[in-house]
């Protein structure tokens, strides 16, 4: 993308409605555009990033075997009456009516809706172990949106389904949740920590929440401090192996960490004192074994291998997508700006020219712009006719990881400048280097295979 040809709407001034840095950073780099409380357009930097989020959603989901379909955003009310909660969700659910004064209702999520999929076309246990997931817009009328995506009304979450025929083979499907969230987050350059949360009226400990340490995080938790060193890694781990999932799981679940909701002061107290942290940290999904409420209430139901009908084993498994943006870029940004992990940023690299409409300049910036692109990666290139400081701060504000700087001396003696946008150290290089580099830094990200030299 050539920037001259872009729609980066970046704003000079501090937003004044934004309290946190997520939410400042996002409106100043032009990502997002607030539509009304809670509720926002996403402009093209900001579309592109929640497109690499959503990705990397999709091609873990599918590693562990999972399989997405979408549903609708508007549910007719009756689903709901079905299992009480048309009642029971209060304010928080948008309820509208169509032109035949049918109720309808805004999905906050899909618990009912896969049940009746999964009860029209499902009949025999020999059809499990099946999860089903989409990504799709939520609506939740919060009392207090804030923080712009990160508690918004309407957001996109990723909400998965298990359906199985044991208690224990829903226990595996929610451990190889906790896997592939793991290496989920992991890609996307956060550590969010398995949180022991509150199970609610429904009860049982089969529920844990992931938590990205952050100073604006809304929730309070109490963590053993050992729990940051653990990383996931890009382990090999077969997703059909109940001992390979459990055992990650006891893993990363046998510390103390858990929210306020949950946090138990005399439990806490056996951990080292040196070692027990208090923080706050963002959600960014959940996972949950509920067993049969929703079967039961709805009357989804197998034929086992006995004959005999029973309500299926089912749980749901929740992903914060929107919300991620915020999460992501408070755990990475500076004084002037964001820094985008490789894995989700919406350029992998910003090429500077340093002087706009000299011949050579733009040439070789054309040809490094051409060759990054042969190679599969996405470069931003700005070739407006600006001053380079401007150029720099507008880099350094949207947070392209990597900054290729572009200028008549350098190119003398046919060197470019790379620069990194976390570490801000610069080499000098030729531009042929610079961008197999790039190439190398990348290869993890895009899958790609890196030629020898
Ligand atoms: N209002 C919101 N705006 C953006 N993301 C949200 C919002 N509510 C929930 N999410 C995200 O969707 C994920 C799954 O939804 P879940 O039903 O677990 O939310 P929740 O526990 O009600 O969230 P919270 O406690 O933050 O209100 C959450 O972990 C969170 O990342
Ligand atoms: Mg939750």
């Amino acid at each position: 993308m050539r920037l001259s040809r872009y729609f980066l709407p970046v704003l000079k001034e501090d937003p004044k409605e934004a309290q946190i840095v997520s939410h400042r950073l996002m409106l100043r780099a032009g990502m997002i555009k607030q539509q009304a409380a809670g509720i926002y357009s996403w402009l093209p930097l900001g579309y592109k990033v929640l497109r690499r989020i959503e990705q990397i959603v999709h091609e873990e989901q599918a590693r562990a075997g999972h399989i997405p379909l979408l549903m609708p955003t508007l549910q007719p009310a009756d689903l709901w009456r079905e299992s009480g909660r048309y009642d029971d969700y209060g304010e928080e659910m948008l309820r509208v009516q169509d032109r035949h004064k049918r109720d309808l209702l805004y999905g906050p999520t899909n618990e009912e809706m896969i049940t009746d999929i999964f009860r029209s076309h499902v009949n025999s246990y020999k059809d499990l172990p099946l999860t089903l997931y989409h990504i799709q817009w939520k609506f939740r009328d919060e009392i207090r949106p804030r923080f712009g995506v990160m508690r918004g009304r309407e957001f996109l979450m990723k909400d998965g389904y298990t359906f199985d025929l044991t208690r224990d083979a829903a226990l595996h499907a929610y451990n190889r949740h906790l896997v592939s969230y793991l290496r989920t987050y992991e890609r996307m350059g956060l550590q969010a920590i398995p949180m022991r949360a509150d199970g609610g009226p429904i009860g049982g400990d089969y529920t844990h929440e992931f938590l990205v340490l952050a100073e604006t995080g809304e929730s309070e938790v109490f963590y053993d401090s050992q729990i940051t060193d653990l990383t996931f890694g890009d382990r090999q781990i077969d997703y059909d192996s109940v001992e390979q999932c459990q055992a990650v799981l006891e893993e990363f679940t046998s510390r103390y960490a858990r929210t306020d909701e949950t946090h138990d002061e005399a439990i806490f107290a056996q951990v080292p004192e040196e070692r027990r942290r208090t923080a706050r940290g963002i959600e960014v999904g959940q996972i949950f074994y509920f067993g049969t409420k929703y079967s039961q209430a709805m009357g989804a139901t197998v034929v086992g291998p006995d004959g005999a009908r029973v309500p299926v084993e089912m749980g749901s498994h929740g992903i914060g997508v929107s919300r991620l943006l915020g999460a992501i870029i408070e755990a990475n940004h500076d004084a002037r700006g964001i820094i985008w992990p490789e894995g989700v940023t919406p350029f992998h690299v910003g090429i500077v020219n340093l002087k706009q409409g000299d011949n050579s300049t733009d040439s070789a910036c054309d040809a490094i712009y051409a060759e990054l692109q042969a190679r599969g990666l996405d470069p931003l290139y700005d070739d407006r006719d600006d001053r380079a400081g401007a150029k720099f701060a507008t880099m350094d504000l949207i947070g392209l990881p990597w900054r290729i700087t572009v200028g008549p001396r350098g190119l003398a003696a046919n060197k470019v400048e790379l620069t990194s946008r976390r570490t801000g150290e610069t080499e000098e290089m030729s531009p042929k280097d610079a961008i197999a580099r790039l190439e190398q830094v990348y290869a993890p990200v895009l899958g790609l295979k890196v030629q020898d030299k």
